[in-house]
C-alpha cells in the first residue's frame, strides 16, 4: 500500500469522484461498549442509525445498555432528542459476536487505547464488513497510518476522536492517515455533521491530533506547576477553570487572541516560552497516581478524594454541565471569517 494522497480539505475531492453514500438511517456499528462507546452509541441511536454494539466482556453487555438507555433518557429530558428513549433503544443490539456487523455501512471502534489491541479489533471488524464500509477508530492519540498497517482494506480506515459525553459535545476530529482514500474523509465529514458534529479535519497524520496535543502540553505544565511547588493542584484547577474556562468554549486560541490584541502575546511569548516545562518523561507525581490504583471518579480514587457519593455527585454534574455549555455555545454560532492561513500566508 503505497503513500495515497492525503485529504487536505473537503473541496479538494468533490469533483469527478464518485460520491459513496451515507446516511444516518444506515446501520452502524460500535465496538468496544466502555465509557465512550455507550455515549457514541447514544449518539449513532440519536442520529437515527440502527446500532449493532460488540462487545468482548460479557459482564459489562447489561451494564451498557442501561448505561445508553439512562444517557438517551437524559438527552430527551434536555429535548436533544426527537424520539423517545424507548423507541431508540430498540434499535441497540449488543453482544460479542462480531458477525452481527455484517450490514454496518460504518464502524466506530472504540477498544482501549492500546495499538495491538486495536489493530486485532479492525481486523475482526474487516472480516465481517463490506468492503466499503467505513472504519473509524475512536483513538484519542494513535496516528491511523498506525492502525491501517496489516489491514485488509486501509484507504477507508481513519481516526474519528470523539469527545466525551459523545453524544453532547459537538467536537469531532477526522484524521486521514496515509492510505485513507479522500472519499471515505468526505464521508466521515458528512456523517458527523448528520451526528450533530462541527468537525475538524487534521490534514497530517499527528500523534494527538488537534486537541490533545494542545491539552497534553497544557497538562505537562500544570504538572510542572505543581510538583515543583508554585501552586497546589486544587489552586491551578481553579485558575483555569475561571480564566480559559471562561473564553475557550467562546472563541478558541486564535480568536481569543484577535480579541484581547495580539503584540502582547508575542512580546510574551519571546520571554516565556523559554521557561516552560519541555519534559519527555511521565510526571512523577502522574506514575505515583496511578502506580496507586487511582483512576479517578470512576473508582473514587484520583488527584482529589472522594467518597463514593461524591464521586457518583461528579459524574452527575460533569454530564448536566455538558448540556448547559452546548446551549450556551449555541447562544454564539461561529462567525467563520477568513482566516489569515486562507491568505496564502
Ligand atoms: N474517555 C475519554 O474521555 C475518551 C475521549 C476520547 C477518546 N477516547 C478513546 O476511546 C477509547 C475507549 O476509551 P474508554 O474511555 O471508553 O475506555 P473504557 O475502558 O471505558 O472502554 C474500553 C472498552 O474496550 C473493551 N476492550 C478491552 N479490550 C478489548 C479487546 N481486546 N477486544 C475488544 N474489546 C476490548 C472493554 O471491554 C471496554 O468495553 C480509547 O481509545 C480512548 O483513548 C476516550
Amino acid at each position: 500500500m503505497g503513500g495515497r494522497q492525503i485529504y487536505t480539505g473537503e473541496s479538494a475531492l468533490l469533483p469527478g469522484r464518485r460520491r459513496s453514500r451515507a446516511f444516518s438511517g444506515d446501520n452502524a456499528g460500535v465496538v468496544g461498549m466502555g465509557l465512550m462507546g455507550s455515549s457514541i452509541a447514544a449518539c449513532l441511536l440519536a442520529a437515527g442509525h440502527n446500532v449493532v454494539a460488540i462487545e468482548q466482556d460479557a459482564a459489562r453487555i447489561s451494564k451498557a445498555r442501561r448505561r445508553v438507555s439512562a444517557l438517551l433518557r437524559g438527552a430527551r429530558k434536555e429535548r436533544l432528542l426527537k424520539a423517545d428513549a424507548k423507541s431508540l433503544l430498540r434499535k441497540l443490539s449488543i453482544s460479542s459476536d462480531y458477525g452481527h456487523l455484517h450490514e454496518s455501512r460504518v464502524v466506530i471502534e472504540s477498544v482501549v487505547e492500546d495499538l495491538d489491541v486495536k489493530r486485532q479489533v479492525i481486523r475482526k471488524i474487516e472480516q465481517v464488513v463490506p468492503a466499503d464500509t467505513l472504519l473509524g477508530s475512536n483513538t484519542s492519540a494513535i496516528p491511523a497510518t498506525l492502525l491501517q498497517q496489516r489491514a485488509l482494506h486501509p484507504e477507508r480506515i481513519l481516526g474519528i476522536h470523539w469527545g466525551e459525553p459523545a453524544h453532547i459535545t459537538r467536537f469531532m476530529e477526522i484524521i486521514c492517515g496515509r492510505n485513507t482514500l479522500p472519499a471515505y474523509a468526505e464521508r466521515a465529514l458528512r456523517l458527523a455533521r448528520q451526528w450533530g458534529k462541527q468537525p475538524s479535519l487534521v490534514r497530517k497524520d499527528v500523534r494527538g491530533f488537534i486537541t490533545n496535543r494542545v491539552m497534553y502540553a497544557m497538562l505537562r505544565e500544570a504538572f510542572h506547576l505543581v510538583e515543583s511547588g508554585v501552586a497546589s493542584i486544587a489552586d491551578v484547577d481553579r485558575s483555569l477553570r475561571n480564566d480559559l474556562g471562561y473564553w475557550i468554549t467562546f472563541a478558541g486560541p486564535f480568536r481569543f487572541m484577535d480579541l484581547t490584541g495580539i503584540p502582547a502575546y508575542c512580546a510574551v511569548m519571546r520571554d516565556l516560552l523559554p521557561d516552560l516545562d519541555t519534559s519527555k518523561q511521565v510526571p512523577r507525581l502522574m506514575r505515583r497516581l496511578v502506580q496507586s490504583g487511582a483512576q479517578g471518579v470512576v473508582n473514587a480514587k484520583g488527584f482529589y478524594r472522594y467518597t463514593p457519593a461524591q464521586a457518583r455527585r461528579w459524574e452527575r454534574r460533569f454530564l448536566q454541565f455538558t448540556y448547559d455549555i452546548r446551549a450556551l455555545a449555541q447562544k454564539y454560532p461561529e462567525e467563520n471569517g477568513r482566516a489569515f492561513e486562507s491568505e496564502g500566508h
